[in-house]
């Protein structure tokens, strides 16, 4: 099924964070406030998919003017392994190319076998030998 991508706006929220509790991990950022400040931020960094009036896919392409950051990028389970994801980080990578981004990063739960089949499906470069320290 065809699905339009395009960059959310507000009233697409309440649909984002449906299809992150149905189709990803969730995480403690996973709120229509903190997506709010995200836009104010960075204006357009959350791109999703609509196919037929609902939300299927997101992924959130940040860009700090340092490097850019892939996030949340998610397919609804009745619309995966048809080309979305592929497309959605097509998406986020022409933003942050337009944007001026020369290097772009993403974290991927090792423990994931899906995302990381799609990972790997990609041209993008796994670093080994990196380690990652958070807070929060
Ligand atoms: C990871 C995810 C976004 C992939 O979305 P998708 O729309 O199914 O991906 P695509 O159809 O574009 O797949 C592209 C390629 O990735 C690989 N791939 C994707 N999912 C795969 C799976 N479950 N098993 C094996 N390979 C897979 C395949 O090579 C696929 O190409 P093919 O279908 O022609 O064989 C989706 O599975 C998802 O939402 N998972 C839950 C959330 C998540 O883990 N997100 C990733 C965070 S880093």
């Amino acid at each position: 099924m065809r699905a339009d991508i395009r960059t959310a706006v507000p009233e697409d929220f309440r649909a984002v964070l449906a299809l992150w509790q149905a189709a990803a991990e969730p995480t403690s950022t996973d709120s229509a406030e903190t997506l709010t400040g995200l836009l104010r931020r960075d204006p357009g960094a959350l791109i999703v998919a609509e196919a037929d009036g609902r939300i299927v896919g997101s992924v959130i392409a940040g860009w700090d003017g340092w490097r850019g950051s892939v996030y949340r990028l998610a397919v609804a389970p009745d619309h995966r392994r048809d080309g979305l994801g592929r497309s959605l980080l097509r998406a986020a990578e022409d933003r942050l190319a337009e944007l001026g981004a020369r290097r772009q990063h993403a974290i991927v739960v090792g423990t994931n076998a899906s995302a990381v089949a799609f990972w790997r499906a990609t041209d993008w470069e796994h670093q080994r030998g990196q380690q990652r320290f958070t807070k929060g």
